[in-house]
């Protein structure tokens, strides 16, 4: 047993989920069970240096662990976090998951033709809500779980905001980006009370963090 406290991190499932075990691993952790997990959500990584539980769930949830205090740590992407307006402090870019907002549609299409209300589908509502008052333009949003390219092409919606990474789900689906929003990437979150009383392995946890990150 090590004598250090024990600190709960939340990985976001899915696209994130690699390159962030990778970072834990340079770091000391052995990531072999995060690796190769089957159905568990927990994980306990421990050595004289750290004492980790690791959990993966959905991005928004990871936001939620945190806030909540379930979770000392998340790893999430920015989209979430500009999505989901949370409390907790928001420590670093991992340089992970790098991709970025974008306002696309089927190619010819434009903002300002035609007098009628433009329809945005998204998963993210804030994000393109917030864009479109920047720009004082009046649309209306249809709010989508996923696949948000297939809209415009069934006549859902005029134009989609959505994350864009290889551009290849815009590009097989016929559509171009009208106008990028802002670059995403994955962030370290850490709990507002979590950072006062374990304060020494988390900001440890940083710390190396930051070292293979600037790598
Ligand atoms: C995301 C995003 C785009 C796609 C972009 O969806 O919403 O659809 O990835 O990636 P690309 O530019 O590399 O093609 P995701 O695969 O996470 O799932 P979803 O379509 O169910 O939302």
């Amino acid at each position: 047993m090590c004598d250090v406290k024990n600190i709960k991190i939340a990985l976001t499932k899915g696209r994130l989920e690699k390159a962030a075990v990778k970072i834990f691993e340079s770091m000391g952790v052995d990531t072999k069970e995060l690796e190769d997990k089957g159905r568990k959500l927990i994980f306990h990584c421990e050595n004289d240096l750290y004492n980790i539980d690791f959990f993966l769930v959905k991005a928004p949830d990871v936001t939620t662990y945190v806030e909540y205090g379930a979770a000392d740590i998340g790893i999430v992407g920015k989209d979430t976090l500009l999505e989901k307006n949370k409390e907790f402090y928001e420590v670093l870019d991992l340089e992970i998951g790098k991709c970025r907002f974008a306002l696309a549609a089927l190619k010819g299409f434009k903002m300002d033709e035609g007098y009628s209300r433009k329809k945005i589908a998204t998963k993210y509502p804030n994000v393109a809500r917030e864009f479109f008052r920047r720009k004082e333009q009046d649309i209306e949003l249809i709010k989508i779980e996923g696949s948000v390219e297939l809209a415009p092409i069934v006549g859902l919606a005029d134009a989609i905001v959505d994350i864009v990474e290889t551009g290849s789900t815009l590009k097989e689906n016929g559509l171009v980006i009208i106008e990028e929003i802002c670059d995403i990437s994955a962030r370290m979150i850490v709990n507002k009370a979590s950072m006062k009383t374990k304060r020494e392995e988390v900001m440890k946890i940083i710390e190396e963090t930051s070292k293979i990150i600037n790598k």
